[in-house]
């Protein structure tokens, strides 16, 4: 008996559930084309559809579509009952895109993958050269409205994703649930947290495959923790319904994640600035306190956050006008300083009814709360009862958008979603009950009511979209910015996140990199943690290292919890605060780098943060991720790698794992070779200028305080500027060209207003650097023609080559001699930026 036919013979589609078997075969529509498949008791139809293949069996329908040569959609459901096909999470656009596909006997092909089906339904998906990417382990498993996924899993497999859930950057050997949890003081082992992002990247032997799991229920995901050969996710109700975007490079399927999900739009630049926050700082003068200290003490910053007490009794859209008199007048006086204001608006509505208070009224006018026994849901949170909007209503995110408008009037710059897990203060889930009941009223959804079953997950997604669109209704040409503490797959289109409720430990800090790591991998590359530790007070050494390596994070938070001692960079004295401030003026200094990165990901999705795995899948010889040997190193952008320690309390030292090549100290402009040992290469083609390692000696790093060691990739150009105290000041001096030389070098450089639309219409400029060690030893360095209408702030260009040394001291720019400078990096000239296309060369 063939292979197959034995599984033929094996339980077909395990059904355990009575519920499903009662379900009408007979409505199953796909007429049955069994062509080359043999037909079997258990299977009743086989369909190839244009875009892919269609099969059933007694009870339920498979039907696989490629909406792309490298991305399917998967679905399973009874037979006669498909899962209504509507998403929160998948862009539309990218949800219906369909391709032809090759039929094969029992699947099909694309032009990147093959897909085979056998007669339980088990699906194995390959790539052209017959590489197994993903097998089913078992047929789906049904237990009444829920069900299982599982696949298979060798040893060497390697998961990443799943959001903010903390823990060891690869997931493998654990299991998560997803369901938003407002979570105090979670630790390294709390699950879930704040946010569901069910959407995973799996790698093997350097091969890629994404898998998003498109179900708002409360899911689990088991990557060989049950069992070390299975990995699986389930769902007690909702639709089994999951796309699968192959590589098979993982940088390529969190691009195509991009595209089924949106990217991470463009920022408004000051949000990239550092952001101080408190709960709260109160009253006003507290305020003016802090933002005179930030500027007596040049600590570059941009934003000042008011957390709940600005409010009158905690209730949103309100201000305390005891504590805070004239509210506008301190918005003012903050943004004259170059601070921007940021409100946090948490989600519950103070139930107030006949009271005046407007959020309330015109809430309740408008039939906006959600009901539990036909009566609005009322539930305690800051203000006491609560009332909570129904965000799954087009026209309730409307009004929810308009409550922001006086705010806008009055020039605050950001705000802050809290607390929209959602969270309630008494229920013993710390949510609403089970039972309350949304009224969904959404494009592409049919009208009806559910519970919060199937809601809870996506409560925080639409409610920061409801603020980023409702700031859009008001201010059409500003670029809105808003954070978000819960939120779903694709959330990462309405709001920059944060990891909650961290604790004011080492270890909180050391998680604060694989947690942001997986944020990127999941579509959030806007996040940030809160920087010293929510709960608790740091030590001076904690907040120091802590503000030193979030420098290098996507968002700059300072934050902390009542009763805890202050946050602010100055505290502990002087000493400490050079160190903090010499990062911090370090991260704006790199502005235009870091600005650059971030439009990056508002195209491709290619996260500001990002493990060493998506930069060199192949580093290692049997392609693990090199991250598994560097656990506390990171891509800042494309070209800065921070090698902060593993153990960040630790005093002894620790080993830098570098990706073969060629590398750059950052700070010192030391050339490090970390290419094949010697011995083993070509001596011909070695660089005398290197550092000899012959036997590639580890590098070890002796930690101390004030030193975060950052690596450049040899080939790197890294726009940087003149030290600013916020971005709204506007730089005095050239724009800086750090070229670090080596193969394929290049660089990138984008610049906008930093706060409005206008660069849709042309208003930006893009420049893509590159650079060339001649044969004779000169460095040529290319500026190209400008692309885009934005007339940048510099009038010049300084080019710093590093760990390159000159034969003749001179540049040489469109027969124009001038001697280079002599730097602590390395040599410098400074050349008139006339807007047209330049060549330089240095010699
Ligand atoms: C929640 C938030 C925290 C905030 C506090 C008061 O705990 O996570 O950041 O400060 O509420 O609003």
């Amino acid at each position: 008996m063939s292979a197959f036919l034995q599984r033929k013979t094996t339980l077909c589609f395990a059904l355990s559930v009575l519920a499903l078997a009662s379900l009408s075969a007979a409505a199953q529509s796909a007429p049955a084309t069994l062509s080359g498949f043999q037909a079997t008791a258990s299977l009743t139809g086989l369909t190839h559809t244009a875009s892919g293949i269609e099969l059933s069996n007694a009870v339920s329908t498979l039907k696989i579509d490629a909406m792309r040569p490298d991305v399917l959609r998967v679905r399973i459901y009874p037979n006669g009952h498909p899962a209504e096909d509507a998403s929160w999470a998948v862009l539309p656009e990218a949800r219906t895109s369909r391709i032809a596909v090759t039929a094969e006997d029992a699947g099909f092909s694309t032009s990147a993958l093959r897909i085979a089906v056998d007669a339980e339904l088990r699906i194995v998906v390959s790539d052209l050269a017959g590489n197994v990417l993903q097998r089913d382990a078992a047929p789906a498993a049904w237990d009444g409205t829920g069900f299982k996924v599982s696949k298979q899993k060798t040893g060497d497999d390697h998961f990443f994703g799943l959001g903010d859930k903390p823990g060891p950057l690869d997931r493998a050997g654990e299991s998560f649930v997803m369901w938003n949890t407002d979570s105090f003081g979670w630790q390294e082992s709390t699950d879930p947290i704040y946010k569901s992002i069910p959407f995973f990247l799996e790698m093997h032997g350097g091969r890629s495959i994404g898998v998003l799991f498109d179900n708002t229920f409360r899911t689990y995901f088991d990557f060989g923790h049950e069992r070390a050969d299975r990995y699986t996710f389930s769902a007690p109700d909702g639709p089994l319904d999951y796309y699968l975007l192959y590589g098979p490079e993982p940088k390529r399927v969190i691009e195509t994640y991009a595209w089924l999900t949106g990217p991470t739009p463009l920022p408004p630049l000051w949000a990239l600035g550092f952001q101080q926050s408190r709960y709260t700082y109160i009253p006003r003068t507290k305020v003016e306190e802090i933002a005179s200290r930030l500027r007596a003490d040049k600590i570059p910053s941009d934003a000042i956050y008011l957390d709940i007490d600005y409010q009158d009794h905690n209730r949103p859209f309100t201000v305390d006008q005891g504590s805070y008199p004239d509210f506008p007048g301190l918005i003012h006086e903050l943004a004259a300083e170059h601070l921007h204001t940021v409100l946090i608006t948490d989600p519950h509505i103070a139930n107030l009814p006949h009271q005046g208070y407007k959020a309330y009224d015109t809430g309740e006018a408008g039939d906006h709360f959600v009901k539990r026994n036909g009566e609005n849901y009322v539930g305690p949170v800051w203000p006491g009862p609560s009332v909570f909007p129904d965000f799954t209503r087009q026209q309730t995110r409307a009004w929810w958008g308009t409550l922001y408008k006086d705010f806008v009037a009055d020039g605050v710059a950001g705000f802050w979603n809290d607390m929209n897990e959602p969270a309630v203060f008494t229920y013993p889930t710390k949510t609403m009950p089970d039972d309350v009941k949304y009224r969904i009223d959404e494009p592409g959804f049919s009208p009806r009511t559910t519970t919060h079953l199937e809601i809870h997950n996506i409560y925080g997604l639409e409610n920061s979209r409801g603020t980023r669109e409702g700031l859009l209704a008001l201010q059409p040409n500003v670029r809105p910015f808003v954070l978000t503490r819960a939120s779903y797959a694709g959330g990462q289109r309405y709001a920059a996140t944060w990891t909650g409720d961290n604790s004011s430990t080492w270890n909180h800090l050391r998680q604060t990199t694989p947690q942001l790591l997986n944020l990127g991998l999941s579509g959030f590359s806007m996040s940030g943690a809160d920087v010293g530790g929510f709960a608790g007070s740091p030590s001076p050494e904690l907040l120091t290292r802590w503000l030193v390596l979030a420098a290098f994070q996507p968002i700059d938070r300072s934050h902390a919890a009542k009763g805890t001692r202050d946050h602010e960079p100055w505290v502990d004295g002087p000493e400490q605060e050079n160190i903090r401030r010499r990062y911090i003026e370090e991260r704006y200094r790199l502005m235009p780098y870091l600005y650059t990165t971030a439009e990056e990901t508002s195209h491709d999705g290619v996260p500001i943060l990002r493990p060493l795995f998506l930069e060199f899948p192949h580093a290692a010889s049997d392609s693990h991720p090199l991250d598994q040997d560097a656990p506390g190193e990171f891509f800042f952008g494309p070209s800065i790698l921070v090698a902060a320690s593993p153990s960040p309390e630790e005093v002894a030292p620790y080993t830098v794992v570098l990706p073969s090549g060629l590398w750059y100290n950052y700070w010192t402009g030391e050339k490090l070779d970390r290419r094949a040992p010697l011995g083993s290469r070509d001596l011909e083609i070695r660089d005398p200028t290197v550092t000899d390692t012959p036997a590639l000696q580890p590098i070890m790093v002796q930690p101390s305080l004030g030193e975060l060691p950052l690596y450049v990739r040899a080939g790197s150009i890294i726009p940087m500027q003149p030290l600013v105290q916020s971005t709204e000041e506007k730089p005095s001096g050239p724009l800086t060209l750090r070229v670090f030389p080596g193969d394929n070098c290049h660089g990138d450089l984008y610049q906008d207003d930093g706060k409005s639309f206008d660069y849709r219409k042309g208003a930006y400029l893009r420049l893509h650097f590159t650079c060339n060690v001649e044969a004779d030893g000169s460095l040529t360095v290319t500026i190209p023609k400008r692309e885009g209408s934005f007339t940048p702030w510099w009038t010049a260009f300084r080019i710093e080559a590093v760990g390159w040394t000159p034969s003749a001291t001179q540049a040489v720019v469109g027969g124009h001699r001038s001697t280079l400078e002599h730097t602590t990096l390395g040599w410098a000239v400074t050349i008139g930026d006339n807007g047209k296309p330049q060549t330089v060369v240095l010699r």
